[in-house]
């Protein structure tokens, strides 16, 4: 593996005059930091593709609620900058929140259209969404990538992102990439970390679920209740926020007769209360 001198940048300012002296192809991974393996895949598939990698490394306020976990959400930046060199990144972007956001009061924001956001994680999450396009439209802007690497476990996240760009007319190339499950079928995510040993088998019910879904559409059945409930039944004893299927392309809801099929889940783990989400094409 080739290393790099890795760089760790904090500043927008310093950041940019390093971009302003790269003349090939920029390749950024947004990342909230505790990086894992299905990280790891992106920032491999953005150092193969592109001459220059920046992985960000930012907890973001804005896409935070009240009541959600961003005091608690881990950071690991020592760790993260150990993976991001293995890998071959270039630089770690990690501003603090006075570096992004001068005034997150009086902010301007990108708001994905109601449509988009007022279903499964949006709808959840108020102002989440707004959030997460207003940063991701900062750090396109910071970086002038040519690429962005996006996992498809915040299948939602990608979808309004995608949009943005299209939207916007943002000049990057948005890159997909694969949810990266344990071997027990767990996606891998910066918040499982919150659950105890005990209450794996919690975790696994999501990735169960959606399999057992897969099963029975492999088996002919296409009705939206009857491949929901199953999901169900096995999600029971968890917290289920949803269980939604939709046209992996569109987002809208699915319809029988629809030739693809996306199913949806995010479930609770007690007694940590951690929000779970997963996905799956049938
Ligand atoms: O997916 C995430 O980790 C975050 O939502 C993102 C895209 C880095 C924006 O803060």
């Amino acid at each position: 593996m080739r290393r790099k001198n890795l760089k760790i940048i904090h500043k927008i300012n310093e950041l940019r005059e390093i971009i302003k002296n790269q003349h090939g192809s920029i390749g950024l991974v947004p990342t909230m930091g505790a990086l894992h393996l299905g990280h790891g895949s992106l920032i491999k598939k953005s150092v193969e593709q592109n001459d220059f990698t920046v992985v960000s490394v930012f907890v973001n306020p804005v896409q935070f609620g009240i009541n959600e976990d961003f005091d608690k959400y881990p950071r690991t930046l020592e760790k993260d900058a150990k993976l991001c060199k293995e890998l071959g990144a270039d630089v770690v972007f990690a501003p603090s929140a006075d570096e992004m956001y001068q005034d997150t009061q009086e902010l301007t924001l990108v708001c994905p259209p109601y449509s988009a956001i007022n279903k499964l994680c949006g709808k959840s999450r108020p102002g989440h969404f707004d959030g997460v396009a207003t940063v991701v439209s900062k750090l396109f802007n910071i970086t002038k990538c040519d690429k962005a690497y996006f996992g498809q476990k915040d299948a939602q996240q990608l979808f309004i992102i995608k949009k943005m760009v299209k939207d916007l007319n943002f000049d990057v190339e948005i890159i997909p990439c694969p949810i990266i499950r344990e071997e027990d079928g767990l996606a891998l995510s910066s918040r499982n970390s919150y659950i105890e040993e005990s209450k794996r088998a919690d975790a696994l019910k999501l990735s169960k679920a959606l399999k057992w879904a897969k099963e029975l559409w492999q088996k002919g059945i296409k009705d939206k209740q009857t491949l929901c409930d199953n999901a169900l039944k096995i999600l029971e004893g968890l917290d289920v926020d949803y269980v939604e299927i939709v046209d992996p392309e569109t987002f809208e809801d699915y319809k029988e007769g629809d030739k693809r099929a996306l199913m949806l889940i995010a479930a609770k783990v007690s007694p940590s209360n951690t929000r779970l989400i997963d996905n799956m094409e049938l």
